[in-house]
C-alpha cells in the first residue's frame, strides 16, 4: 500500500492524473455547453483546468505552465498535419533520453566548460587518482578531463540509453579510455573513488549523502554541481559565471 502511495506521489504520475482529469472535465463541458468553441479554445480551457489541478496538488511551480501549454501545443502541432513518423521518431528519441526520469527525477542537462575547468583545478596534479561521474550523461565531462589529466582513471554510470550510447561512441575517439557503464549508480559502491562528481537534482541529494557517508573513503572528495545537500555545509563553494550560474559544492569526507 505504501509503495502504491509513493508511486502516486511521483510528479510524473500526478502530472498524468492532472492532464487526464482536466481532459475528462473539458470533454464533459464541451458536451454540455451550448456555446461553440474551436479546438484551440477548448485546449486552452483544458490547459487552464490542468494548471489549476496541478496547483491544487502542490506540484512544483514549473509544472503549472507545462500543464497549461501541453494540450494547446499538442493541438497546434496536430494542425500542422505532419507525418506520424515524426511523432514516432521524436517519441523514441525522448524516451531513450528521458524515459528513466520518472524514476530518477534527474533529467539530462550538461556540465559547462567552466565547470570542467573548475573541476580540473581540484584534481591532483602529480599522483594517480580515480574519478567517477554519477549519471555521466553523454560523457563530455569525463572525455575532457581524461584528455587534460591523464594520470586519472575515469568512470561513469548512466541510466539513460541514448546518452550512454553517445558516451560510448565518444570514448572510442579518445586515447585515455573512460570506463562507462549503463546502469543505476545507487547499486554501485563508491569506496573505490578519490573524487565523486554529481550533477543531479534537488530530489536525490539527501539519499546521496547517506550513500556517500557509508561508502566513500576518508579523505576522498565529493563535488556536487548546483545542488546542495540539505543541512550539510560544504567545505568549499566555487561560484561560476557560466550560463546557468553554476556553483560547485565540495565536501572532503
Ligand atoms: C544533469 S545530467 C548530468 C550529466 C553529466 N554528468 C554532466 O555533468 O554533463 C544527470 C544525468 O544523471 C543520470 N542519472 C540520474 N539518476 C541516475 C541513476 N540513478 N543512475 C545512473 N544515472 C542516473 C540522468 O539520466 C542524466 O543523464
Amino acid at each position: 500500500m505504501s509503495l502504491l502511495i509513493s508511486y502516486i506521489r511521483l510528479p510524473s504520475i500526478l502530472a498524468l492524473l492532472s492532464q487526464i482529469s482536466s481532459l475528462t472535465i473539458t470533454i464533459c463541458l464541451a458536451m454540455a455547453a451550448d456555446f461553440p468553441l474551436n479546438f484551440i479554445e477548448w485546449s486552452l480551457v483544458q490547459g487552464s483546468i490542468a494548471a489549476f489541478i496541478g496547483y491544487q496538488l502542490k506540484m512544483a511551480a514549473w509544472w503549472i505552465p507545462i500543464h497549461f501549454l501541453f494540450m494547446p501545443a499538442l493541438v497546434a502541432i496536430l494542425s500542422l498535419e505532419l507525418s506520424p513518423l515524426w511523432f514516432s521518431v521524436s517519441f523514441l528519441l525522448l524516451f531513450l533520453i528521458y524515459g528513466k526520469t520518472y524514476q530518477t527525477q534527474v533529467p539530462l542537462y550538461l556540465s559547462s566548460q567552466d565547470v570542467t575547468r573548475a573541476i580540473t583545478s581540484l584534481l591532483p596534479t602529480h599522483q594517480r587518482f580515480t574519478f567517477i561521474d554519477l549519471g555521466s550523461g553523454c560523457g563530455g565531462l569525463l572525455n575532457k578531463l581524461s584528455k587534460t589529466h591523464t594520470q586519472g582513471t575515469y568512470y561513469g554510470i548512466e541510466a539513460a540509453t541514448l546518452p550512454f550510447l553517445i558516451s560510448k561512441l565518444r570514448n572510442l575517439l579518445i586515447a585515455t579510455k573512460c570506463n562507462i557503464k549503463w546502469g543505476d549508480f545507487w547499486h554501485h559502491d563508491l569506496s573505490h573513488y578519490d573524487v565523486v562528481y554529481a550533477y543531479l537534482s534537488p530530489v536525490p541529494m539527501e539519499s546521496l549523502w547517506e550513500k556517500v557517508r557509508q561508502e566513500m573513503r576518508p579523505g576522498s572528495l565529493l563535488i556536487s554541481n548546483t545542488f546542495k545537500i540539505p543541512g550539510v555545509e560544504p567545505e568549499k563553494c566555487i561560484q561560476l559565471n557560466d550560463f546557468s550560474k553554476s556553483t560547485l559544492y565540495i565536501w572532503r569526507i
